[in-house]
């Protein structure tokens, strides 16, 4: 049976800036993954060289049938230095906003995407309560600069997610320098700046969590302040959090902490971003792994393409405001399982459309193989293959079916 989506149904992409533009030299995790004893897998050196490619990465996606790009805006280009602004980097991303208008994208905006400029975490990144207005003079900045061309933005990307990590049990409570001597010493070696880094993996959490909320409403202000006529909204790392018997006051926990104050606030937003992965099971005495039987991806988080619409119905429960899928994916070398685990979650989403609830988009997670973070380059999430010595672009066949879809604005369910 085919289900049709409301017409002007947002279909994307997103990638994020360190991900995929490559040698982004002033930002806190290219230190990070420079620093001897790191624990990332690889750095992520020339990454996709999506600074100098994306005309043809935006005239592709266009090409296979979305409507849209979510991209991030890198502040450690923007401000290299605390208080320099350079106009060269804002009119890249000026150059790269007309790009998707000029092959009919809706411009997505990320003003932060995990990665923050040097300076900004060696003076105490989002542990210290006075950078909420330094990221907002760089959110005004940005604004000014951009705000007439972008479609809609979200402020901080997964403001929650250091807080959901800890409350899966992935993170210690306070931080992830405890987890592994390893990075302990990674820390002291690099003269102690490596446990200000890494503002949602090596900062306290729960800490965290509240100046990444108060950096959100602020931003929120200075943009609608500034020429931000567009959709404001914040997007939101969300498990799908279950209880196994007796452990459900363990899981509702676990929710509330992790996501209730951002949704409480984003019903003063224009929308909310649900960005959902996999699911997390809980018994009665806190988080418990993968259930036998289950296939664990390489990440090591469970294969759970439901997940999605669990985590869609939980936001729009408590943020009575438009959702968007912000990020959606699998990171697999066997392309049609991510066809299969698109075609399960988007059955989810049209399972809540059907159900009245107000969904107003999906952006696959990602448009390109790129640097997966602490994992580096092996998990591949693109729907676009890139080769790494030549940056050469091969779509996949699932960016055919998606962007198919994204076309027809329509979907076959079973
Ligand atoms: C992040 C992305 C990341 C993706 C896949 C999301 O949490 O926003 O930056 O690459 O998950 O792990």
């Amino acid at each position: 049976m085919t289900f049709r989506f409301p017409d002007g149904f947002v279909w994307g992409t997103a990638t994020a800036a360190h991900q995929v533009e490559g040698n982004n030299l002033n930002a806190d995790f290219w230190l990070l993954e420079h620093t001897p004893g790191t624990s990332f897998a690889e750095p992520s050196g020339d990454a996709c060289d999506h600074y100098h490619r994306y005309p043809q990465d935006i005239a592709l996606l266009a090409q296979l049938g979305f409507n849209s790009y979510r991209f991030s805006i890198e502040w450690a280009r923007v401000e290299p230095e605390e208080g320099h602004f350079s106009i060269a980097a804002l009119d890249h991303y000026r150059r790269m906003l007309a790009a998707c208008r000029e092959h009919g994208l809706l411009p997505c905006v990320t003003y932060h995407h995990f990665t923050s400029p040097r300076w900004f975490t060696a003076d105490g990144g989002w542990e210290d309560p006075k950078n909420v207005d330094r990221f907002a003079r760089y959110c005004e900045r940005v604004t000014a600069h951009l705000g007439d061309l972008i479609g809609m933005c979200c402020t901080i990307n997964e403001a929650n997610l250091g807080a959901m990590l800890a409350m899966a049990g992935v993170l210690p409570h306070e931080g992830w320098k405890s987890v592994s001597p390893f990075v302990a010493e990674a820390a002291r070696r690099a003269d102690s700046t490596l446990d200000r880094f890494g503002p949602f993996l090596l900062g306290h959490p729960l800490k965290t969590r509240d100046a990444l909320l108060a950096a959100h409403l602020k931003a929120r202000k200075v943009i609608r302040g500034g020429r931000g006529t567009f959709p404001v909204g914040v997007t939101l790392a969300m498990l799908d959090f279950q209880a196994v018997e007796g452990g459900e006051a363990r899981r509702d926990r676990a929710r509330s902490e992790s996501y209730d104050a951002f949704l409480e606030e984003a019903q003063q937003d224009e929308f909310v971003g649900v960005q959902t992965y996999s699911r997390q099971r809980f018994g009665p005495s806190g988080p418990i792994g993968p259930e036998p039987g289950v296939e664990t991806l390489v990440m090591g988080y469970e294969y759970w393409p439901d997940a999605l619409e669990e985590t869609v119905r939980y936001a729009r429960a408590r943020a009575n405001v438009p959702i968007y899928v912000t990020e959606n994916g699998i990171g697999t070398t066997d392309d049609a399982h991510r066809i299969e685990y698109v075609r399960r979650a988007l059955s989810g989403v049209v399972r809540c459309l059907r159900d009245g609830l107000d969904v107003r988009g999906y952006f696959y997670w990602s448009l390109l193989d790129n640097f997966e973070w602490l994992f580096g380059y092996g998990p591949q999430f693109g729907l676009v293959g890139v080769d790494r010595r030549t940056q050469l672009r091969t779509p996949k066949p699932s960016a055919y079916w998606l962007g198919g879809i994204a076309r027809a604005n329509a979907f076959e369910t079973e």
